[in-house]
């Protein structure tokens, strides 16, 4: 038996960038071969074994048929026959389908390394078109390896195109969708992916909310400023993101979406919230110095977010504010300033507290009332020079 490194490692390693993950294929075995030399079986609808030390995937060479329409309609051959040749033709990309053997030579039947060279996304063959999920994958490659130059080649986006009218975008599953939307988010140009979605008529059937928008220009230009937004931990803030993408909507179509997609609440909440406080404000398409100047508003704006409670999210927010703001061309000033007197408005009305002998005196309504009157008092001082 041969045993071949494939796929994404190859393609990484060729790019100089980091490999995350090695796939295996084997030439020449059966699945008997491998569990007698340890391999544990897990595939369930194809041949994959994990190594017994390093657990990575070996999957013995398989050929694949469409003979029902969605990304489970496949059958699928493997037996000792099967070449390399053949398990690469049936791959997406042609970046994606070269492989490296053990004495390290690149096996690349479809000019992979031309094309890495040429920075072009291009499919291996016409299978391309028998799943689905790879639409979004290319557009997902496009987001990620935008910033060195890649882009998808003309025939792949019309292939792309016959695949969309043809309905076959219709039978992805929101489980998938999801999976690869959310890896698109991460990447540094999360953009592209939803720009080759659009291209090739994806957008429309998966988030038609989006690409009806009027704004959609904007929302792309904002959720490519929000990606200097990260987490603590210096990683990509997705729900951040999806936000700054979805923020210009209106609610009730935000909802619809994320229902549909079975997108994590996290990602929703916040895309809501920007909406709501969005619409609030006026969204950024004008100055919104009423609003900081206004103490009722001012307050009603920390009330909806509930800022005192959530600082954290309401920082997120005002993140995704920005990125907006910006996405709309407010002059920076504008928006430093806006961001400053948010700031200074939800410490002023942090502070604010009612003494002991008051909350004895007052009942809960009252109670809040009082409260709510000392936090306007504190953001009418706040703004006088
Ligand atoms: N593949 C494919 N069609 C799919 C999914 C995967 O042809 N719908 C092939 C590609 O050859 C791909 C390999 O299976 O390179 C491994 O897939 P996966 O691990 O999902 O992607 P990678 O290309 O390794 O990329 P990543 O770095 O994102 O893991």
């Amino acid at each position: 038996m041969q045993v071949y490194l494939v796929g994404g490692a190859v393609r990484d390693e060729l790019l100089g960038c980091p490999v995350r993950e090695r796939d295996w294929v084997v030439v020449g075995a059966t699945p008997a071969e491998l569990e007698g030399a340890g391999y544990r079986a897990v595939g369930r609808e194809f041949p994959v074994f994990l190594h017994p030390q390093t657990q990575e995937e070996y999957a013995l060479a398989r050929l694949e048929r469409k003979v029902a329409p969605g990304y489970r309609g496949f059958v699928t051959e493997f037996s000792p026959t099967v070449t390399l040749e053949e398990d690469l033709r049936r791959r997406d990309l042609t970046i994606n389908a070269m492989a490296r053997s053990a004495d390290g030579q690149l096996v690349d039947p479809y000019g992979g390394r031309a094309d890495l060279a040429a920075r072009l996304l291009r499919h291996v063959s016409p299978a391309f078109s028998e799943d689905p999920v790879r639409i979004l994958r290319v557009a997902r490659f496009a987001a990620r390896f935008a910033d060195l130059g890649f882009s998808v080649a003309p025939e792949t986006l019309e292939l792309m195109r016959t695949m969309v009218r043809a309905g076959e975008a219709d039978a992805l599953v929101s489980e998938r969708v999801w999976r690869e939307l959310e890896l698109a988010l991460a990447t540094d140009r999360p953009e592209r992916a939803f720009e080759v979605l659009d291209e090739c008529g994806a957008l429309a059937v998966l988030l038609p909310e989006l690409a009806t928008h009027p704004g959609l220009a904007t929302a792309l230009a904002a959720l490519h400023r929000s990606t200097a937004v990260v987490t603590t931990d210096g990683q990509p803030d997705t729900p951040a993101r999806w936000a700054a993408l979805l923020a210009a909507l209106p609610a009730a179509a935000i909802e619809a979406l994320c229902v549909r997609l079975r997108v994590p609440s996290e990602h929703r909440d916040l895309a809501l919230l920007a909406a709501r406080l969005g619409a609030h404000i006026g969204h950024a398409s004008h100055l919104p110095e009423p609003v900081a100047t206004d103490a009722e508003r001012l307050l009603a704006l920390l009330e909806m977010a509930d800022a005192w409670r959530r600082p954290e999210r309401f920082g997120c927010w005002l993140e995704v504010w920005r990125a907006r703001a910006a996405a709309e061309s407010l002059p920076h000033a504008a928006i430093e300033d806006f961001t400053t007197r948010v700031a200074a408005a939800v410490r002023a009305t942090a502070a604010v507290r009612l003494t002991a002998a008051q909350l004895q005196a007052l009942h809960g309504p009252d109670i809040a009332a009082l409260l709510r009157q000392r936090r306007l008092e504190a953001l009418r001082i706040l703004r006088q020079p």
